[in-house]
């Protein structure tokens, strides 16, 4: 018996990175997967985002693992499209246990427009509210919710952000503050809500030119080995980042009932990131 044996999960940002990982990670402890993704760049995203191969080789990977997955290509900021994505997965599996909302983008580089933070709000922070309030109104008792996050979010604000740098931070901690919301609102329900904050993690989203410069900025064109050398910055474990199973691993627990009284949770697997900057709290 899996851990999560017999829920569906529903990820969005499924096609690659922690989305791909996620899925394969549920999928291994006996969840069926509906696996969303745009599959489609975004003009002010500097980087290549995921494609419809990287979706076909996450449908391949949760297959292999005998577990059944359905793979939707929709765009998170698109309020219909993910209510169609919930209502398809529920025609196809019969129910919904857990939701993984974590598509995300960060297209931070020096001189981007402002575009670039009205984008990254719209992926970041409506996008996720969009795919929880699709799911949520089809949840039961049980259910758990789990929200990506991130460390760079607990940051201090750095005084010459540029505007996806503060798009980012704002919608991840937006994020921080709905989860706590939701959460508080779904309690009685027996609908759980946790938010996950990575630091640095091993994914495209971290090795394009615009974020090796913002690590960087003392170079003019910083190569992925200059840029590696400063990454561990963010941590007080003296790493350059985590891999998207470290972020999984959580997202497992938190999807099965070994955490069933965990709720409000901002957990963050952070390699020790958040002790840095922030004194001791209770
Ligand atoms: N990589 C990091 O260093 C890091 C650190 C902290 C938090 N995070 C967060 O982790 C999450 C996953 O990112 P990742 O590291 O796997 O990056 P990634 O770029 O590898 O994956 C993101 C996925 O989201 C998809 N996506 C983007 N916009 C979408 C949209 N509008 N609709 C549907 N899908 C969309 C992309 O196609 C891609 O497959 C994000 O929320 C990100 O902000 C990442």
């Amino acid at each position: 018996m899996g851990r999560v044996a017999g829920k569906v999960a529903l990820i969005t940002g499924a096609a690659r990175g922690q989305g791909r990982s996620h899925a394969v990670a549920l999928a291994a402890e006996g969840a069926d997967i509906v696996a969303v993704d745009l599959c489609a760049d975004i003009a002010s995203v500097p980087y290549p985002l995921g494609t419809e191969a990287d979706l076909a080789e996450t449908e391949r990977l949760v297959e292999k693992l005998d577990r059944r997955i359905l793979a939707v290509r929709a765009d998170v900021r698109d309020s219909d499209a993910m209510r169609d994505a919930v209502d398809r997965g529920l025609r196809e599996f019969g129910r919904l246990d857990v939701v993984v909302a974590q598509a995300g983008v960060a297209p931070m580089g020096t001189d981007q427009p402002v575009r670039a933070m009205l984008d990254t709000v719209d992926v970041n922070l409506v996008g996720v509210l969009n795919t929880l309030h699709a799911a949520v109104p089809k949840l039961d008792a049980g259910a758990s919710i789990i929200a990506t996050g991130s460390l760079a979010a607990m940051r201090p604000r750095s005084g010459s952000a540029d505007p996806a740098s503060a798009g980012y931070k704002f919608a991840k901690q937006a994020l921080a503050h709905y989860v706590h919301e939701l959460a508080t609102a779904l309690a009685p329900l027996h609908i759980r809500v946790n938010a996950v904050h990575p630091t640095n993690t091993d994914t495209q989203m971290l090795h394009h030119e615009g974020m090796y410069r913002l690590f960087r900025p003392d170079l003019d064109a910083p190569t992925r080995e200059q840029a590696e050398a400063a990454f561990p910055v963010m941590n007080a474990m003296p790493v350059p980042y985590v891999q998207p199973e470290d972020i999984s691993h959580a997202v497992v627990y938190l999807a099965s009932d070994e955490s069933r009284f965990v709720t409000g949770m901002q957990l963050r697997i952070d390699a020790g990131g958040y002790l840095k900057v922030h004194p001791y709290t209770v």
